[in-house]
């Protein structure tokens, strides 16, 4: 799969970390946002690089990681078609893809630690939406 990962200088670690493990995996990855930890960069910056490559197509999934991954989550859903979810454990990253359909997972890297962030990731990326019901009321939010 095709994903997008993008942070923030607070997210910049956890993303490192992320990116490998997903290519270890045997994904391909789209690297976006910040350099380093220690140069400030803005977390809407970020999340509009990850949302635009969802939304486009470029990547299948995105995955948006801030401080506390609220600023970041906020800007990806402001693009249309985006629906970005904060997790903060692996049910609501399952629950994000069954019933929200999801397409971007965010989280915070002053939140969660490597290992729970793998953990999520993996909850969110093996799950699929379920569709009827949950279908009229994701297409109800852009309506
Ligand atoms: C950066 O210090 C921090 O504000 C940012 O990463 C994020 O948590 C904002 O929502």
């Amino acid at each position: 799969m095709i994903i997008s990962i993008g942070s923030d200088h607070a997210g910049y670690m956890l993303r490192a970390a992320l990116r490998d493990y997903l290519q270890k995996k045997g994904h391909q990855v789209l690297d976006r946002g910040a350099s380093s930890s220690s140069e400030p960069y803005s977390y809407v910056q970020a999340g509009r690089m990850v949302a635009k490559d969802v939304s486009e197509g470029a990547a299948e999934k995105g995955i948006a990681i801030c401080g506390t991954g609220i600023g970041i989550s906020i800007s990806c859903n402001k693009r249309l078609g985006i629906r970005c979810a904060l997790c903060l454990n692996e049910f609501m990253a399952k629950m994000a893809r069954r019933h929200n359909d999801a397409n971007i997972l965010a989280m915070g890297a002053r939140v969660v630690g490597v290992s729970l962030a793998e953990s999520i990731t993996d909850s969110f990326l093996s799950a699929t939406f379920d569709g009827g019901r949950h279908k009229e009321r994701v297409d109800d939010i852009e309506s």
